[in-house]
């Protein structure tokens, strides 16, 4: 990422947390992903020269700014999902700042990938509500590329215990390997066979 979108999401970063350290609402908040998560994200993106990426809670656009980053190098597309359309507008402001496109959708995680094709995304990046997660599991598996999409869930080392059912899923599944790595709030990763 050059330094201008890095000072602009540094930015975005550092507005979110003052808002957030106000808010007693856990909703209320931005919460966005830690510094080095979405560092990781640009790279990941990179590596597994992901074209068609889905985001599942865009929030004020913080992670979709280095989603949208990788997929740009990618030459690729990226689709950001959020529920609140008061966060999409802000996340389509943040972008612009960037100088980034992306897909920005004000929608239902679940819907989203309920309609999905079969193997639409080479890589998926879940960030929403965690309860949620196990459910959103058939359609998160088939909708990844068969033969290396990835899937990265964020809050696994935090929340591990509000993603324990759907890690429990993942692991039970003989179709995909998968690891934790201890990076920010720790990242659950997952690739499909
Ligand atoms: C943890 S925040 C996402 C942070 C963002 N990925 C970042 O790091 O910049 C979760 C977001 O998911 C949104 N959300 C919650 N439930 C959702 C759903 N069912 N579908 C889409 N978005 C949802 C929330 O409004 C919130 O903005």
């Amino acid at each position: 990422m050059n330094p201008a979108r890095r000072a602009v999401a540094a930015e975005v970063l550092a507005a979110a947390r003052a808002h957030d350290a106000a808010q007693f609402d856990r909703l209320a908040r931005f919460r966005n992903v830690e510094p080095e998560t979405a560092e990781l994200l640009g790279v990941l993106v990179r590596a597994a020269r992901a074209v068609r990426v889905l985001e599942l809670g865009t929030s004020n656009g913080y992670s979709t700014i280095w989603l949208a980053d990788g997929v740009e190098a990618a030459g690729g597309s990226l689709t950001s999902v959020e529920i609140e359309p008061a966060r999409t507008a802000m996340a389509r402001a943040n972008l612009e700042r960037a100088g980034l496109a992306a897909e920005l959708v004000t929608g239902d995680a679940g819907e989203a990938l309920r309609a999905s094709a079969d193997g639409a995304w080479d890589l998926v990046f879940l960030d929403a509500e965690r309860p949620a997660y196990a459910g959103y599991w058939p359609d998160l598996v088939r909708a990844l590329r068969p033969g290396g999409g990835l899937l990265a869930i964020d809050n696994a080392v935090s929340h591990a215990a509000e993603v324990a059912e759907v890690t429990a899923l993942i692991e039970a599944e003989p179709a995909v390997t998968t690891t934790r790595i201890p990076v920010g709030a720790g990242v659950r990763l997952v690739v499909r066979a």
